[in-house]
């Protein structure tokens, strides 16, 4: 077998006992700084980024985009015109790591083609020991290997790749500081991502993100708040605070008592018309946060709101930390609070020991709740993990067979949820023209709904008045309502 040794001065390898690490250690601001030797090295060059996983690999993805731009590199969506490719992946189920393996095997000929074709893979399936280790035993065609904490390092990265011609494998496997100002090209031009915090703390024993993202670490109040001031004054319509559990924000400054809810209350002065957040963990959900939310303006109507069980004995497997009563009333309280206030969820199926009783659970309190929408997932075994050492017993035929009686139930309250919206007049932003028609437009409301309706392409990027016409599981039709 090929020794691994590396020549190359990048030669790091994540660590699982590292990762799950909580050292109490001090967190550092420090600035992104562009590299004046390297400006330029990919000048008449082309990059191509694809990514997968959540909207924080997504807002990740935007700032790999932005550091090669300042290197010299112009995107393509080419890749066999492309001297650089990355996969930002995402290591949350097995077969979202599975699709990036066979990508990997998919681009190899473009190596083949291309010798001097940078191949490198980041975000959270970096971070894992054992898919880092397979990458360098099968996958040599991958040059360049970094994790979700030093992705502002990119610029020596690929520097090194270059003049030395050695694999470089940089991941570090505890967090480091927060770096502010880093480049961005934003996908968008009316839709924002805006990080509030990196990082989990809640070891949820069936997840692999505290592993992958490290520590939670909150961003200052007034670096957000003045980025979504900047957003707004370029013209963005909505704003999408992220962080893996965003209700944590601020527990972590040691120089103030700040929360996400005086955040909210902050932000909530802005003039932009929307913002909204992802994700809420219902354990910390606060009244402050209720009542700063009912105050409504540019905060949307609409709650992402993971539930995953509906059976206690379940959740306290999964260590959520709250039970399915006190989520119910969460889920009361903030109806009572913003009567139309939309609801969506995570579900997992299938997680260690479920019993069909238990699944039941699940059922009815999705029942009870009548969710606006769901993402349900069949549990897959995360190494590391805690749950990944219980007896998984759950056949794999009962585990498709609830997720698919779940999926009917979701999409029949979905459908009753857009129902609620017949013949009213809602604000849409308008995104572009539909999948299917051009002469479609496509946007959302303030509760988080797809709405289609007949329209001219100059409404794109602007917030329109849409009379509902017709209610469908999946979108709500309309008629603009002219002024
Ligand atoms: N931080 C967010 C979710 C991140 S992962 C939160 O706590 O809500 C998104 C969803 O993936 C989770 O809500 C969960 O439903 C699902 N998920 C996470 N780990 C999983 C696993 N091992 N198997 C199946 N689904 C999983
Ligand atoms: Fe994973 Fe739980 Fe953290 Fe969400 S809150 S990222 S599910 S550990
Ligand atoms: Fe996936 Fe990492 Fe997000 S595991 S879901 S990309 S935080």
């Amino acid at each position: 077998m090929a020794e691994e040794k590396d020549y190359s001065k990048y030669f790091n390898k994540p660590s699982l006992k590292d990762a799950k690490s909580r050292k109490r250690r001090e967190v550092n601001i420090e600035d992104f700084a562009a590299v004046k030797e390297m400006a330029g090295i990919g000048q008449g060059k082309h990059y191509h980024v694809k990514t997968y996983g959540c909207q924080m690999n997504e807002h990740d993805s935007e700032a790999i985009a932005g550091i090669l731009e300042q290197l010299g590199y112009a995107t393509t969506d080419d890749e066999k015109l492309a001297d650089i490719i990355i996969l930002n992946t995402c290591a949350i189920r097995e077969n979202a790591e599975n699709r990036v393996f066979g990508e990997l095997g998919r681009l190899k000929p473009l190596k083949v083609n291309n010798p001097d074709l940078i191949l490198g893979v980041c975000g959270c399936m970096s971070q894992e020991e054992s898919v880092v280790e397979k990458l360098l035993k099968k996958y040599q065609h991958v040059d360049l290997i970094f994790g979700t904490h030093n992705i502002h390092r990119l610029p020596e990265y690929v520097h090194e790749a270059l003049i030395s011609k050695e694999r470089v494998v940089e991941v570090w496997s505890g967090e480091g500081d927060i770096v502010e100002n880093m480049p961005r090209r934003r996908a968008n031009a009316v839709k924002g991502w805006v990080n509030i915090m990196y990082g989990c703390d809640e070891f949820c024993t069936y997840c692999i993100v505290p592993y992958t993202r490290g520590k939670e670490r909150s961003r200052l109040p007034e670096d957000v708040i003045n980025e979504v001031r900047e957003l707004a004054a370029a013209g963005y319509k909505e704003v999408t605070l992220l962080g893996q559990n965003v209700n944590a924000y601020g527990k972590d400054f040691q120089d103030r008592t700040y929360t996400f809810g005086n955040l909210l209350d902050d932000l909530n002065e802005i003039d932009i018309p929307r913002i909204r957040f992802t994700t809420s963990h219902p354990h910390d959900f606060d009244e402050l946060m209720i009542a700063t939310l009912a105050k409504r303006g540019n905060l949307m109507e609409y709650v992402h709101l993971p539930v995953q069980s509906g059976n206690n004995a379940i959740l306290k497997k999964m260590n959520r930390r709250y039970t399915r009563e006190s989520y119910l009333q969460l889920v009361r309280d903030l109806r009572s609070a913003i009567p139309d206030v939309a609801i969506t969820t995570d579900i997992i199926v299938g997680f260690p020991g479920e019993t069909e009783e238990q699944f039941l659970d699940t059922m009815s309190l999705a029942e009870e709740v009548g969710y606006d929408g769901a993402y349900t997932f069949i549990y897959s075994p995360r190494e590391g993990t805690p749950a990944a050492k219980m007896a998984d017993d759950v056949t794999d035929l009962e585990k498709k067979d609830r997720l698919y009686r779940l999926n009917a139930l979701i999409n029949a309250d979905a459908n009753t949820g857009n129902m609620r919206f017949q013949d009213q007049v809602v604000e849409v932003l308008v995104e572009g023209p539909s999948k299917n028609d051009d002469a479609v437009m496509s946007g959302y409301t303030r509760h988080q709904k797809l709405v289609n309706f007949k329209a001219d392409a100059a409404v794109i990027g602007q917030i329109v008045d849409v009379r509902i016409t017709e209610a469908k599981t999946w979108h709500l039709y309309g008629e603009l309502v002219s002024d």
